[in-house]
């Protein structure tokens, strides 16, 4: 594989392996035991450019290609899961969307705060009655003079109770399905969104899920992104970025469980020999390396054609569909093989089994990235 990177995609590797070793691991007990969103981590990634890493300089980003960003998010997802899904949020659809939709004006205010870390990015597109059905979003934003009202409510909001920023999404026509659907750049503290009650998840434990409500929420309408009716390409084209965020943070899962699962095989003896040299363990870490490696493949082919600026839909959904398969499958195997230590809580790799399994839900579901597939493919 490292034939396929560059030297400066080698350095940014082995400087987030260095800082996630370093920094985000010790902080993961206090992540895990008391539910608490990493703030101090987050704040130094930010003082180390991770923030904005595919972001361009003009607008205070670090003016990296796309395969580094996917690199930082698949090393910090070794170490911790949480961390890579506040990363991947932040930049893919909690900062791109204005990158690639907003007004000059809207890029200057915005991007350079996200790009720094001195602003948390959301995306607000979920709701209690549109989830993988997205466009049946019912959310309304009304035109009031200058002012956009909105009403509705948003659920399973990644970042959203820490947030500065918001993509929201709502209706701003009553023509059904997606050609009503617009989308808003919403400030924190505005006055008619409210915050939620924190979700208790089984995995991602410090990653902070909100659901919101719109009160009657007034927004000036320099804050609509895009034009009216693009609300709903906006949300699936940085989708088609998101994704390849998730692949890579189920790669980062599913390399990590091999590796703690090689380690302890080799070191467990059973029947007077190491677990690693009965054929029944060999032959699931050989099973478990092939589709990690499968998976790494995929995901830099998507990242490498994002970067490129090819259309990549199809390869983005094909890497999170196998990549969070290949996750659980991994997870799962290192769990047996630990045995009864797997399933306590001395050991990482229970952890990475209830963390694996939301890369199987979230920012489409498997059955979802298995039509956006087939779509493309029945295109072609
Ligand atoms: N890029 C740009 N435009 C796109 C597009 C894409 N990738 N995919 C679709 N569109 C356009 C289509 O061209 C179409 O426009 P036209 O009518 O002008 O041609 C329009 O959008 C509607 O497309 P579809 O008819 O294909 O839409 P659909 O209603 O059948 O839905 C879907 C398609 C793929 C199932 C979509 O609803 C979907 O992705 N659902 C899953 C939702 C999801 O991923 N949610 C994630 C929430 S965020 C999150 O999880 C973050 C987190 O916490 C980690």
């Amino acid at each position: 594989m490292n034939l396929l990177f560059t030297d400066e995609q080698e350095m940014m590797r082995k400087m987030v392996r260095d800082f996630a070793e370093k920094e985000v691991a010790k902080e993961i007990p206090r992540m895990e035991k008391e539910d608490r969103f990493p703030t101090e981590v987050v704040k130094k990634m930010g003082e180390l450019g991770l923030m904005g890493i595919p972001i361009s300089e003009q607008y205070g980003g670090a003016g990296m290609d796309y395969t580094s960003y996917i690199i930082a998010l698949h090393e910090l997802s070794k170490v911790s899961a949480t961390v890579g899904v506040i990363l991947s949020v932040h930049t893919s659809v909690g900062t791109n969307p204005i990158l690639y939709f907003g007004t000059e004006e809207q890029k200057n205010h915005y991007i350079p705060k996200l790009a720094s870390g001195e602003y948390l990015g959301a995306f607000a597109l979920t709701e209690p009655g549109a989830g993988s059905d997205a466009a049946s979003l019912k959310t309304r934003a009304k035109k009031d003079g200058d002012r956009y009202i909105l009403t509705g409510s948003k659920l399973f909001i990644t970042n959203g109770g820490v947030a500065d920023t918001y993509i929201v999404f709502a209706r701003t026509s009553e023509e059904k399905g997606s050609k009503g659907v617009s989308a808003f750049i919403i400030e924190k503290n505005t006055p008619g969104l409210v915050v939620g009650k924190k979700e208790k998840k089984m995995g991602l434990h410090g990653s902070n899920t909100v659901p919101l409500t719109f009160d009657q929420c007034a927004i000036p309408t320099s804050q609509l992104l895009g034009k009216e009716g693009d609300g709903f390409k906006i949300a699936m084209a940085n989708l088609d970025f998101g994704r390849i965020g998730i692949a890579a943070q189920a790669l980062g899962i599913a390399e990590a469980a091999l590796e703690y699962a090689v380690r302890y095989a080799k070191e467990r003896h059973q029947f007077g020999k190491a677990i690693a040299n009965q054929q029944g363990i060999s032959f699931k870490l050989a099973d478990i390396a092939t589709e990690v490696e499968a998976a790494k493949l995929l995901t830099y082919h998507a990242a490498s054609l994002r970067a490129r600026g090819i259309a990549c839909g199809k390869e983005t959904s094909m890497a999170k569909l196998y990549a969070s398969k290949a996750a659980m499958k991994a997870a799962i195997e290192a769990v047996q093989i630990y045995g009864g230590y797997g399933y306590t809580e001395d050991y990482p790799v229970e952890r990475f089994f209830r963390d694996a399994k939301i890369t199987q839900i979230y920012e489409g579901t498997s059955e979802i990235q298995h039509m956006v597939v087939a779509k493309h493919l029945l295109k072609e």
